[in-house]
């Protein structure tokens, strides 16, 4: 393991940019300020670290950020950095800059990224889960995840009530490729009808027997959330499936998009944020090495990369049953 003293961070975020991702910014620069520590910034993530695009940062750098989504950093999912080539450029930037450790602000492919430039340069490197997707393992929540949720929130709400006006049955399309963290708990908050997600198999039948009880009990509209990587497919294909069998429902589909991933962050996110900020120059001060730092039941824990990557985090499946009950 490399046991340099640390002097100059370097920081960057990396793949889908989300909110609160500027507000860890602030925390890691100040934290680092406050150390008297040189810090750089590396513009559009592992991609800027290959081009030598740093820029250096003070704390007026990060002034009236904290409330901003994006990031001022810019990302990118980088295809060079996963060559070993690319990432034998990075290296030499760093040392070039006089870098000796990196903070790097993402979700999967940052980490992986991350993995393989430790494995190749035993560099230390910690990390900060940055994703709206909430998927990775050593942390309850990802920054940005709650940030989304209230976006959605505000979207489904304003479509519940030209649900209701028209007597309409909503396929709400939310992001979560993989998992369904986004759709569960956006579902659960939103008084969903229905909420599918990638882990749980959709049976196209089961629901619109399940409707057609429900509009002979007393409804005449509703929601159901779809999470985008639903193994039976979007909203839109889910619709289509569902328009076959049930043809007396005026359906409609409204799918969010990127609208999810920007915004002011929220309380929840920015605390998170900033804490894990924090946090990670004194790990990076103690020799934490391919580490992620997240937040488990309010307190700070570490995990190494390839387990916050691969580790096995599960979506509640109580949620779904507690949702439809609460949606009868
Ligand atoms: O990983 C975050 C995420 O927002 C996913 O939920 C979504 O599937 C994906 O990024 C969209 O990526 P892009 O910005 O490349 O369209």
């Amino acid at each position: 393991m490399n046991v340099k003293k640390i002097r100059h961070i370097g920081l960057l975020t990396s793949g889908g940019d989300s909110p609160g991702m500027n507000a860890a910014i602030r925390a890691v620069v100040r934290t680092a300020i406050f150390e008297n520590l040189e810090i750089s910034g590396i513009i559009r993530g592992y991609d800027g670290l290959i081009n030598k695009d740093f820029i250096s940062l003070g704390p007026q750098s990060v002034s009236n950020i904290i409330h901003r989504g994006g990031t001022i950093l810019k990302t990118a999912r980088s295809e060079a950095f996963r060559k070993p080539e690319g990432r034998q450029k990075a290296y030499a930037a760093l040392l070039e800059q006089g870098i000796d450790a990196l903070v790097v602000i993402g979700g999967n492919g940052t980490f992986r990224g991350a993995i393989d430039f430790i494995n190749d340069y035993d560099f230390p490197i910690v990390g900060l889960p940055g994703t709206i997707d909430n998927d990775l393992f050593g942390t309850d929540r990802t920054i940005g995840f709650d940030t989304a949720l209230n976006t959605i929130l505000d979207a489904v709400d304003k479509i519940r009530d030209t649900a209701t006006s028209c007597d309409r049955l909503f396929f709400i399309e939310v992001m979560g490729r993989d998992t369904g963290f986004i759709a569960l708990q956006s579902g659960l908050a939103a008084g969903a009808e229905f909420i599918l997600v990638p882990e749980t198999p959709t049976y196209i039948e089961n629901i619109s027997r399940l409707l057609d009880h429900d509009w002979r009990q007393s409804k005449s509209s509703g929601i159901i959330i779809v999470a985008e990587g639903d193994e039976e497919g979007g909203a839109e294909e889910i619709a289509g499936k569902l328009r076959k069998v049930a043809p007396h429902y005026d359906t409609r589909v409204s799918i969010l998009g990127h609208i999810q991933r920007g915004g002011a962050p929220s309380a929840v996110d920015r605390v998170l944020a900033g804490t894990l900020g924090y946090e990670a120059v004194y790990a990076l001060l103690n020799g934490a090495q391919g580490v992620m730092l997240g937040m488990v039941r309010e307190e700070v824990v570490m995990t190494p990369f390839h387990q916050a990557v691969s580790g096995k985090k599960n979506i509640n499946r109580n949620l779904l049953e507690i949702a439809r009950i609460l949606a009868i």
